[in-house]
């Protein structure tokens, strides 16, 4: 079986590699850091997986709360971890 095509998403900076098709959560969680912080400072990461929690909010493409387990990456998208 071939491997997907891969695409370069920017995670806090970071080129990260990502399999075409992935979600923008699953390139965060590879990537190793929480898509947020909660306001005590705690991290948090996508937790329902289908747009229900709001767990997974991140900045993508300058947008603040997107739920990252709602969008499919592209390549050459920008991800920042809220604070
Ligand atoms: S993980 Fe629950 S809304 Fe994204």
């Amino acid at each position: 079986m071939a491997k997907p095509p891969t695409l370069i998403v920017h995670i806090n900076g970071r080129a990260t590699t990502v399999d075409a098709g992935s979600v923008v959560s699953a390139a965060i969680l590879a990537a190793g850091v929480p898509c947020r912080l909660s306001i005590s400072g705690a991290p948090r990461s996508a937790l329902c997986g289908m747009g229900i929690c709001f767990e997974c909010r991140a900045v993508v493409d300058g947008i603040p709360h997107c739920r990252t387990c709602q969008l499919v990456c592209r390549d050459g998208m920008t991800v920042g971890t809220q604070r």
